[in-house]
């Protein structure tokens, strides 16, 4: 159950409510989430179920789990390599996933204060606006979540079950109070039919790529996060229906955030591609004209922290967890350092929303480039790595026992799917995304 929990909350984050509406929208929507469903079917529950088997079994950081099972199978040590890889992963990542959670850390405020009451589409777009154009205040919200975050990772993380059993029943409720609001007042069946209609013309190969990288994204897949939660897994605990079930949790929420948000995006003729900020400049709509809107806003937001904040502890563990067993730090200091770097590096993200906003590398931000690089490039090739591992080095006497599938076709199609299918899918999509196939 502690697991269940703390991967789920490592799992459901900013990832589900302000990531996956806002791509949606900038890819067209139904095509989008159907090839997005898709990878997480066949690429990322099998790369999770393999990505918790390895933790499970190496039982201590990534790092020096992957080198302790290359040793066990007679493999080559530069595995470990792929620890590293996460590691850097999930520093860069929540660098700019702590500036997202600032964002949801002020609007708790401002929806509390009632800014938002009776406000029109353009006053709400108009808040945001000056909002991210103010550095010093993205600056101190981005502190202000990193330090908290930090302090409560160097403590050793005593709570995060509590908080999660809470956070994820609680979240449900308010997405679905969203939607029941979006379906009375909102354009609902235009909103539907964005998000499920497939119109595959609207598809790039660019975006396929963002689909797939997302899908390891949500899951937290491909950067040790998932590893580590695994190595505390007691071996008695079925992998495959614990894996169903973070997915399934992880998917309903992004679906309900769908739900809830694109409808209001065109009952006020907004535009379903206007970026990260998408989330913020339409759910005040909703809360600022609900009955007890302030109320269940300000909850919202409070929620959409909390859920950022149980995932940001994934995202820093497997380093303060590597610093911890190999360079002989305390806890405290190690969460110091991993504190500090990944504070400064989000400096580059706070500014790529304002003063370095024109500062652009192939037509990216240094924000995009951060999100470019983690999502759709580091994640699907650490989980491509973890499939190999899985699927080809491990052997399979040992996946076998460790997986105990109840039935013989399930740990078969297990196998093929991380032998064959995701790490071609994955390749795939990398050649074609750079015009290569
Ligand atoms: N899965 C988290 C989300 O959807 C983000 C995350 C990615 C967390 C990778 C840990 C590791 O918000
Ligand atoms: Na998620």
């Amino acid at each position: 159950m502690a697991f269940i929990l703390a991967a789920t909350g490592s799992a459901v984050g900013l990832g589900n409510i302000w990531k996956f509406p806002y791509i949606a929208g900038e890819n067209g929507g139904g095509a989008f989430v159907l090839i997005y469903l898709l990878c997480i079917l066949i690429i990322g529950i099998p790369i999770m179920m393999a990505e918790i088997m390895l933790g499970r079994r190496g039982r201590q950081s990534p790092i020096n789990s992957m080198r302790t099972l290359a040793t066990e199978a007679k493999a080559s040590r530069y595995w470990s390599w792929l620890g590293w890889l996460g590691v850097i992963a999930g520093f860069l990542i929540l660098s700019y996933y702590s500036v997202i959670a600032g964002w949801a850390m002020a609007y708790v405020v401002r929806v509390a204060s009632g800014v938002f009451e009776g406000a029109t589409a353009d006053g709400v777009s108009h808040i945001f606006a000056t909002f991210v154009a103010d550095p010093e205040k993205l600056l101190a919200w981005h502190s202000l979540f990193m330090i908290v975050t930090m302090l409560v990772v160097a403590r050793g993380v005593k709570g995060l079950e509590r908080t999660v059993k809470f956070l994820m029943p609680a979240l449900l409720a308010i997405l679905i109070l969203l939607v029941g609001y979006a379906m009375e007042r909102g354009a609902f069946e235009e909103g539907v039919s964005f998000l499920f209609k497939a119109d595959f013309t609207k598809m790039t190969s660019e975006g396929v790529l963002t689909a797939m990288g997302h899908a390891f994204f949500t899951l937290s897949l491909g950067m040790g996060a998932i590893m580590v939660y695994g190595s505390y897994l007691p071996s008695k605990v079925s992998i495959g229906s614990t894996t169903m079930l973070i997915g399934l949790a992880d998917t309903v929420v992004a679906l309900l955030a769908g739900l809830a948000i694109f409808p209001i995006v065109f009952a006020n003729s907004m535009e379903p591609a206007s970026g990260p900020g998408l989330i913020f400049q339409t759910l005040p709509i909703a809360f600022g004209h609900m009955a007890y809107g302030s109320i269940f806003g300000t909850l919202f937001f409070i929620l959409l922290v909390f859920a950022a904040w149980s995932s940001s502890i994934s995202l820093i563990e497997p380093a303060v967890a590597w610093l911890v067993e190999n360079k002989k730090m305390s806890r405290m200091r190690s969460c110091i350092w991993a504190g500090l770097v990944t504070w400064g590096v989000g400096i580059g993200t706070v500014l790529s929303f304002n003063l370095t906003a024109d500062v652009t590398f192939f037509g990216k931000t240094f924000f995009d480039i951060l999100d470019y690089l983690t999502a759709n490039i580091m994640l699907p090739l650490g989980g491509v790595c973890i499939a190999v591992f899985a699927g080809w080095v491990m052997s399979e006497e040992d996946s076998v026992k460790e997986l105990s599938l109840k039935r013989q076709w399930l740990y078969k199609t297990w196998l093929f799917l991380v032998k064959f299918i995701s790490p071609l899918a994955v390749v795939i999509v990398f050649l074609k995304s750079i015009d290569v196939i």
